[in-house]
């Protein structure tokens, strides 16, 4: 996942291959309040690992379900409807789940425990009143902690003999379809008698209420409806577990792959994006963003739990859709409007009002600091498209909302060749912690930005390089240690860094089985990473990095590290052999005197004993000879950009590095 403050999406111009996505979250969140009121082991296979989940399962272990987590597969021991009597109030930190808020709220002023349920200041602006007030005409005791109609709240225990169940419970369903499906989860918990749920105003978001009554009857509850209007729950209706439980992958989530299909597989018809976990007879409504996609130009075949896109029509054709029926995956359909051959609208999705953050605002906004121009009202969203004149290279703010972080990274396949940066790119964490993985494990990208960062030994290049590539949340070569790694490889096959042993050392290093991962080094699976830092084996990287043919097999292979989003790459040759085309260079330098006092520091404090002077006419004859031998010379590359930190901390280099690569971003503040 992304931590940093933003991700810069490079230019990118086409994708192929295959994508594996995380769990529906809609489907996660209610298998899992439905596994927790069932009595018996439910084991969840596929279940989405995300922000939301999260907080749903720290809620329900707080309940007393017991949650056994191995792999993808997840155990969980349900309560059987019934809380452990006379436990204290329990406070539940639910963020920004509206997936966790509303269907805890219906579940748990039933069960009879005392409560309060809170979450992140967007989740108290999000509304709750009308599902409040439903549950209250049934007797349930609720109270607002803040505003009236919106979270927290305090939930008091019940008499379940004093509920009011003979006339029908009535709830307004054109707010948030959420809270008809809080109630159908909960009901069944008071269902001495058939319950009738009565919709007032018009039902919005239906297919999530069909994914409601599908899981419930996955769980043994068999709602009647009339229409969408009335909903009975059958007398005697008990939570029984179904044992196993498959999660689809999320269709909402399949959207950006989608669109992503009908944009960037080229012309050809070649290549295509297939997407596991979720096919065209999911339960999921918003797998119908196929038919929005199939009428924008997209090409969709589909199998059992599989997808499979490819671009049809381009431009993409524009749309005039009223997109009720599947109001998150819409918002995919706000950006691929920019590739359309007219203006798109999008109609009915007042709800995207009241979701992580107001949705129309915030794409609207955001789609013009693209160029794009937009009409939007309270209901309706309309966006022309753009030519590739009026792209702008933009800061796209993300709200704390994933989907507009996901749905904005498509704008990366612009004609104008611009890179997007994603502020805060962790919201995605939501449901999709590892999007942008996922969608740069089949995106080509014409130019892979690189930055190159050497200098003299000691002179802070790796700490400096390592700590650039994370802010940046670019991958970070460390050339020395493939050299290092060279030399061990050397040494353990028997072999001496002779000429006469050259080839041999250049075919082992073409072929090393390497790894990086977590800071560490893995030698055919082996962890190295504290055996090519001693002295000896950097003496061995040394002898061996003189000899031509081991930097020329090494070549390809540091190349293969220049991949999406970017790379920092630190070392000798990497501005002018292995990336001459980067777009910065640095060359770090520091007087001998600052350097061997730094070394000095390093050494002492790992116990070493060594005196200043030593180390500095050490420093003194290594950089002489780097400098003079005669392959790979320690030198700037011309277009360099010289940096003496001899003055500066660690912090203050930082910075100029990143102020320097600043200037080369054609982004205009948020
Ligand atoms: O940076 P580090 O000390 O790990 O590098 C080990 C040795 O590998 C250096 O002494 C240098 O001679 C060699 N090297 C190289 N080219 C690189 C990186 C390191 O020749 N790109």
């Amino acid at each position: 996942m992304f931590s940093t403050a933003f991700l810069d999406i490079p230019a990118l111009a086409g994708a192929s291959g295959t994508v594996r996505l995380p769990g529906s979250k809609s489907i996660s969140n209610r298998v899992l309040l439905l596994a927790a009121l069932a009595s018996g082991t439910t084991t969840v296979h596929d279940l989405l690992d995300s922000d939301d989940t999260r907080v749903m399962l720290d809620a329900l272990r707080a309940l007393g379900c017991g949650i056994d987590a191995a792999g993808s597969t997840l155990r969980i021991t349900g309560i059987g409807g019934q809380l452990k009597p006379g436990g204290p109030m329990l406070p539940l930190f639910l963020g920004n789940a509206g997936t966790a808020m509303r269907p805890l709220t219906a579940a748990l002023s039933l069960l009879g425990g005392e409560f309060e349920l809170s979450g992140v200041p967007r989740m108290h602006e999000r509304p709750i009143g009308d599902l409040v007030d439903a549950l209250t005409q049934l007797g349930c005791r609720i109270d607002y902690l803040g505003n009236p109609g919106y979270p927290p709240l305090r939930i008091r225990p019940v008499d379940h003999g004093a509920l009011v169940l003979d006339a029908p419970i009535r709830v307004r369903g054109d707010v948030s379809s959420q809270f008809l499906t809080a109630l159908l989860l909960a009901l069944p918990l008071a269902a001495r008698k058939d319950i009738v749920i009565e919709v007032v105003g018009e039902l919005i978001s239906k297919p999530y209420i069909e994914i409601t009554l599908n899981l419930l009857a996955r769980f043994g509850i068999a709602v009647q409806r009339e229409g969408w209007e009335r909903f009975t729950i059958p007398a005697g209706s008990r939570y029984s577990s179904p044992g196993d439980i498959h999660v689809e992958a999320d269709a909402s989530s399949a959207s950006y792959f989608i669109a992503l299909g009908a944009i960037a597989t080229g012309a050809s018809g070649q290549d295509s994006i297939r997407i596991e976990g979720v096919g065209a007879d999911s339960i999921q409504g918003d797998i119908r963003f196929i038919e929005a996609a199939r009428q924008m130009g997209a090409q969709v075949d589909s199998g059992p739990n599989w997808l499979d896109v490819r671009r049809g029509a381009w431009p993409l054709k524009a749309i005039d859709l009223d997109a009720n029926h599947i109001p998150d995956a819409a918002m995919t359909l706000a950006v691929m409007a920019l590739y359309a051959d007219g203006p798109s609208t999008l109609r009915n999705i007042a709800s995207w009002r009241v979701k992580e953050t107001d949705r129309i605002d915030a794409m609207a906004n955001e789609l013009r600091k693209l160029g794009a121009t937009v009409d939007s009202g309270p209901d309706f969203i309309r966006v022309h498209p753009l030519e590739r004149p009026g792209w702008q290279a933009a800061s796209i703010r993300t709200y704390d909302d994933h989907r507009v972080a996901m749905c904005f990274s498509l704008a990366a396949f612009n004609p104008a060749g611009l890179p997007v940066r994603i502020l805060e790119p962790h919201c995605v964490a939501k449901t999709f912690p590892d999007y942008f993985e996922t969608l740069f494990s089949v995106a080509q990208a014409p130019e892979v930005p690189v930055i190159c960062i050497d200098g003299p030994t000691a002179s802070g290049k790796g700490t400096l390089a390592a700590e650039v590539a994370r802010l940046l949340g670019y991958h970070y070569l460390d050339s020395g240690s493939l050299y290092r790694v060279t030399g061990l490889a050397m040494r353990r096959a028997g072999l001496s860094a002779e000429p006469q042993h050259e080839a041999q050392i250049a075919a082992l290093a073409a072929a090393l089985p390497l790894h990086f991962t977590e800071g560490k080094v893995l030698l055919a699976g082996e962890d190295v990473s504290d055996e090519i830092r001693t002295e000896a084996a950097g003496m061995d990287a040394s002898r061996v990095s003189t000899l031509p043919a081991v930097r020329a097999a090494l070549l390809a292979l540091q190349q293969r590290f220049r991949q999406l989003p970017g790379l920092v790459a630190d070392g000798r040759d990497m501005g002018t052999v292995i990336f001459p085309d980067a777009a910065l260079k640095v060359f770090l330098t520091a007087s001998a005197a600052q350097r061997a006092e730094r070394r000095h520091k390093q050494l002492i404090s790992k116990g070493i004993s060594t005196t200043l002077d030593s180390l500095r006419s050490d420093l003194e004859a290594r950089d002489a000879r780097d400098s003079s031998r005669s392959v790979a010379p320690l030198k700037p590359a011309q277009d360099a950009r010289h940096l003496d930190n001899s003055q500066l901390s660690i912090e203050q280099s930082i910075d100029q590095v990143l102020n320097w690569w600043q200037e080369k971003q054609p982004f205009k503040p948020a």
